[in-house]
């Protein structure tokens, strides 16, 4: 959602702080600004517009910033206030001193404001934000720290802030409740930010500030304490990524890039977590004896998350006979969830700071479970409050549309129902062996079916012009085709729908005719022939069928007069090679369509708000 970048040093802050903007645009956002100290007299200064970058910068061509070595800059994902320039951040307090942006929701602010206007602050936006600034200077007596920190005792909900002061030019101060914000760390200079790839240009010396801390930055030093006052020594990261994560690299779109690399994400997984064919599932935070106990498992997550969640609970039922629920984190906070000190709770974000996976965790902590997450973000929020965490090491995700986070989450998800089945003495040596095998295969795979894309964007291209699809799936492809239809509704706009393909004489059926596209998932497997007879459904009411088939599998042209194949898996890893053809559906759709592939509108990468 929003994004925050801070810089305080020697060089000029406001290209940095608008580059590095930049890199958090695949954040989501609707508007932009940036706030600075002037250099030549310590006044705050700031610009603000809505739209994307490029309309601040165009901005700033007619009213450029002063020279300037501190500020703030930040993306707006809207919440509180429509997403106009007035709304934007940074917000400020009327008398100039104090500017403030921010990311998450304080929900206590109508309280908040109502108590400011009648002392007599005027506020300009409809934001929640805007308290902030305004209860800074309310407590401020000449100290920056002390006035931050009433502040902030005020505040209810979730909010990291990056915060400036026209008296203490020389200072940045950040703050962190619930939503992410790391600090970088420089020579003679420091920076903060919302994510690590925005400042991996400027140093890999990251802090990921903890909630309920606060980060005082100069250019030469930075002190971090708890909002109790006490000062921490935090661990400072030397962060590996390389800086070409962050670039498509010749690619189009990040999205496709990251359709492209899900060959090397599966590889380096099964490299670094099958070794001489015994699992290697470092970081579980559970031993053998706690992992036989459990009786039963629960997963929580949200979007394409929860879609490979499903496909993890048809492996861990068919592995490893333990049964499996598989929950919206958004709806199972809000339930009386049947949870002992017996369950598994398996959280699974490629972000890690999905705030109502976030929150489902803490349910059921609060309920005895113990929490293994499945995270692609290290030392995300999520990371830090399991048990366990088994890293997709995925590498950063850019594009909104969640693509390899998606297969390295299900490839988790075999891994850890194949050593369920082994604790649980439900597998024989010899059928780990094959699964194992079979699982090695995927990679090569893969290559194979991005080598025959262009079959794929050529059926793509002749159906985008439908104005409504259905994705059809059975059994573990239930979830393919779930998530098939989100990806396409996602970046095209389309109306999509995900069904079970047995579903849907019980009502879908009732869309079918000339102008809807059917995508159906037929690979070989024990349900084929029934897939068939759903097909036949469709085309004999004229609906026209994309299929995703077994290559050699002849018979489907019978059926279906668009085919898509797919090497042969074993039917359990279906999902992983049906998983990259409904990408590519989506996004040769989108592009025929004009859409912003890597952005698209309303939505934002990681959840930050409920
Ligand atoms: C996927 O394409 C979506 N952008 C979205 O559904 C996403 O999967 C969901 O918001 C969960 O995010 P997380 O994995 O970071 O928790």
């Amino acid at each position: 959602m929003c994004g925050i970048i801070g810089y305080i040093g020697k060089k000029q802050a406001a290209p940095i702080l608008i580059e590095s903007l930049r890199k958090l645009e695949y954040r989501g956002y609707d508007s932009s600004g940036i706030g600075v100290i002037s250099s030549a007299d310590g006044k705050i200064v700031f610009r603000k517009n809505k739209g994307k970058i490029n309309a601040l910068c165009n901005l700033l061509k007619f009213s450029p910033l002063p020279k300037t070595t501190c500020g703030v800059s930040h993306t707006r994902w809207a919440t509180h206030g429509a997403p106009n320039r007035i709304n934007s951040h940074p917000h400020v307090d009327e008398s100039g001193q104090f500017l403030v942006v921010h990311n998450g929701i304080i929900e206590n602010y109508e309280v908040l404001k109502d108590s400011l206007i009648k002392k007599g602050h005027k506020f300009l936006s409809q934001t929640d934000t805007e308290v902030v600034p305004h209860l800074i200077q309310e407590y401020y007596k000449g100290d920056f720290l002390e006035a931050v920190k009433k502040a902030i005792s005020k505040l209810k909900g979730a909010f990291a802030l990056g915060i400036i002061s026209s008296n203490h030019p020389d200072v940045l101060i950040a703050v962190r409740v619930g939503s992410p914000l790391i600090v970088g760390l420089g020579k003679d200079e420091n920076f903060i930010a919302s994510d690590v790839p925005a400042i991996l240009e400027h140093t890999r010396r990251i802090i990921y500030l903890k909630d309920e801390q606060i980060a005082v930055l100069t250019k030469e030093r930075v002190d971090v304490f708890n909002f109790d006052g006490t000062k921490v020594k935090p661990q400072v990261h030397n962060v590996e990524f390389k800086v070409d994560c962050v670039e498509k690299q010749g690619f189009a779109h990040f999205m496709l890039k990251e359709v492209h690399e899900q060959p090397q994400v599966i590889q380096h997984m099964i490299n670094t977590r099958i070794v001489r064919n015994q699992l290697k599932l470092d970081g579980i935070g559970l031993s053998d004896k706690q992992l036989k106990r459990i009786n039963n498992v629960v997963i929580v997550a949200c979007g394409t998350a929860y879609h490979a969640g499903m496909v993890g609970r048809y492996a861990i039922e068919l592995l490893a006979n333990v049964p499996v629920a598989v929950e919206l984190s958004s709806e199972f906070r809000y339930r009386k969830p049947i949870i002992s000190n017996k369950s598994l709770v398996i959280a699974i974000s490629q972000s890690g700071e999905t705030a109502d996976t976030l929150a489902a965790v803490r349910e059921a902590k609060k309920r005895g479970a113990k929490i293994l997450s499945i995270c692609n973000v290290l030392g995300s929020s999520l990371s830090r409050e399991s048990e366990g965490v088994l890293y997709t090491h995925a590498g950063p995700e850019i594009g909104v549309a969640s693509t390899k986070a998606y297969t390295a989450q299900i490839c988790m998800l075999y891994l850890l129902s194949l050593k369920l089945s082994l604790v649980h003495g439900t597998i024989r040596s010899g059928e780990f062996k094959y699964l194992v095998k079979k699982l090695k295969e995927i990679p090569a795979l893969y290559h194979q079916i991005l080598k025959d894309k262009s079959n794929i964007a050529s059926i793509a291209k002749r159906s985008s012009h439908f104005g409504c699809f259905l994705f059809l799936g059975r059994n573990i492809n239930y979830p393919s085709a779930l998530e098939g239809a989100l990806k396409l509704k996602e970046i095209s706009y389309i109306p999509a729908e995900g069904y079970a393909a047995g579903e849907m004489k019980h009502g879908p059926i009732a869309l079918i005719d000339e102008y809807r596209a059917v995508v159906c998932v037929a690979t070989e497997s024990d349900i084929y022939d029934k897939m068939i007879s759903n097909i036949q459904e469709i085309r004999s009411r004229r609906g026209k069928v994309i299929a995703i088939a077994t290559a050699g599998d002849e018979q489907i042209k019978n059926h279906a007069a668009n085919v898509i194949y797919v090497p042969k898996t074993e039917q359990l890893f279906t999902p992983l090679t049906v998983a990259i053809p409904m990408q590519l559906i989506a996004y040769y759709i989108a592009v025929k369509r004009g859409c912003d592939v890597d952005q698209p509108r309303n939505l934002a990468k990681s959840v930050t708000v409920e």
